[in-house]
């Protein structure tokens, strides 16, 4: 869809004093801003708490950019950016503040502009923000276009996202509303559905028939920092698995669509997570782990005696006809040994060898590896024949790297797509609410079963492992085990 440039483009952030902003939002709509990518006009409206000026708030985005951004800072073009800057100093709760947001906006364009509403503010004013908009009559597109992006986390549990999902469709239509997941935003995630379906030579493999097992690893170095007090009511599953690991499973895992268009991509995400098995309470000791850096409690925010998982690992099975008995293993932490977001198929060994081979010896599986930061590329390994020897094989790569293909800097940041394609009306890359609710549904009986059962207990692992020992023996158990092929290699 082409982007309306005929009106100014306002992008107003709620909790724009806070990291989300500061971190990814600013930065991607500056990168935009040089790239000249954005709308013809544009307005920055932050709307937080904090009791910033407009000099303060520029002044506080100006380090931020500064700080968390390898940018080229060109001091003309941020003067030239910021002027488009301003501030509202407002609670979300409170009516009369979306009240001063409607006259600014009406005397900045008389109300004759596009309009992008950014919900970066903790996640329990989501609600209020999105009726006092309403209320406001800030969303209603006689003149123009309103669309909401939500972050993450978009619930806690189905009940919640359920209900969070009504009272958006009390006040917005569902083409208004745009769930924001940012892997989705990331080049090499985007990247799968090109591997796989613009290439014929992958696609007829990529099932049972071929594949024997998926590994799904989102590993990171960092611990839970300044978050603490929020992590300790999320939890890995809530922060990392409903979301992003699931957008990953689903990429992998889909079938075709028939075009490229918002609703087939999603109603194709939504087959594949309708037929994963949820990990009932009868499995939940055997195919999930639990685990806990040692160090996490000492956190400030964090209760004592949390049982709060910064680890964990699923062995679920999707049952369709193309993945009926293809374990699918997902794994993600904090504190681990290494940042690394990467996709492992393992191919089966072939069904014969003909090979004379030593005692105890087999062929090394074929494996093919979607490495989706931060050593972005892929690689397969394939066996030759080592020469001069009898057969003697040994397994070889076969390597892609963005970094040589296309430069250092050709990855945009995921955040710079996405609040593109939101001002361009594409929500492909965005979550529809189904969706959200089916990965709240296999989520909600892991998280119940932890609680109850107790089982399997919660390990504790060392900062800088690969995270606890039981998540070894639960892929040795299979005869499998974890691999990192991505980066420096462990
Ligand atoms: C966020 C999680 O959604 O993703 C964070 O809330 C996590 O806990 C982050 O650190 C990881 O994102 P990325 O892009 O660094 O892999």
């Amino acid at each position: 869809m082409e982007a309306d440039y005929s009106k100014i483009t306002t992008f107003v952030i709620f909790g724009a004093s806070g990291d989300l902003n500061r971190r990814k939002l600013i930065p991607a709509l500056f990168n935009l801003h040089l790239k000249r990518r954005l709308p013809g006009q544009c307005r920055v409206i932050g709307f937080s708490t904090r009791k910033w000026s407009d000099e303060e708030y520029r002044a506080q985005m100006r380090a931020g950019l500064k700080e968390f951004t390898e940018l080229k800072f060109e001091e003309s073009e941020w003067e030239n950016f910021a002027s488009h800057m301003s501030y509202i100093p407002g609670s979300f709760s409170e009516q009369s503040d979306f009240q001063t947001l409607a006259s600014k906006l009406q005397n900045q364009a008389d109300g004759d502009d596009n309009r992008l509403y950014y919900l970066a503010s903790p996640p329990r004013f989501f609600p209020d923000i999105i009726s006092n908009l309403g209320q406001a009559d800030l969303v209603s597109e006689g003149n123009g276009w309103r669309r909401v992006v939500v972050e993450k986390p978009f619930g806690r549990d189905l009940a919640s996202a359920q209900e969070l999902n009504r009272t958006i469709h009390r006040t917005l239509n569902e083409d208004q509303i745009y769930r924001i997941d940012h892997y989705l935003g990331k080049e090499t995630v985007q990247n799968v559905m090109v591997f796989r379906f613009a290439n014929a030579i992958f696609e007829p493999v990529w099932n049972r028939n071929y594949i024997d097992h998926v590994q799904i690893t989102v590993a990171e170095e960092v611990g839970v920092e300044h978050r603490a007090k929020f992590y300790d009511h999320v939890g890995v599953l809530r922060d990392m698995f409903q979301n992003h690991l699931f957008q990953l499973l689903t990429l992998v895992a889909m079938e075709p669509p028939a075009t490229f268009e918002a609703n087939a991509l999603r109603n194709e995400k939504n087959k594949v997570l309708s037929a994963v098995r949820p990990i009932l309470s009868d499995q939940i000791e055997t195919d999930t782990i639990r685990g806990q850096y040692r160090g996490y409690l000492n956190k400030e925010g964090v209760a004592q005696n949390s049982k709060t998982a910064t680890y964990a690992a699923l062995r679920f099975y999707i049952d369709n006809w193309r993945w009926q008995g293809v374990p699918f293993f997902l794994r993600s932490g904090k504190k681990l040994k290494q940042k690394t977001s990467e996709i492992v198929i393992q191919y089966k060994r072939p069904p014969h060898v003909m090979f004379p081979m030593a005692e105890g010896q087999t062929i090394t599986a074929n494996i093919m590896t979607i490495c989706l930061q931060p050593d972005e590329g892929i690689h397969a390994t394939f066996e030759v024949k080592v020469p001069d020897s009898d057969v003697g094989m040994k397994s070889v790569p076969m390597d892609f790297k963005y970094a040589e293909v296309f430069g250092e800097s050709a990855l945009p940041q995921a955040y710079e797509r996405l609040l593109l394609d939101a001002a361009q009306g594409d929500a492909s890359l965005f979550t529809r609410s189904d969706q959200i609710e089916l990965g709240w549904q296999l989520i909600d009986p892991i998280i119940q079963g932890w609680a109850q059962n107790g089982k399997p207990e919660l390990a504790t692992y060392e900062p800088g492992s690969w995270g606890p020992k039981e998540a070894d023996d639960f892929m040795a158990l299979g005869g499998r085990r974890w691999r990192i092929e991505c980066g420096e290699q462990t």
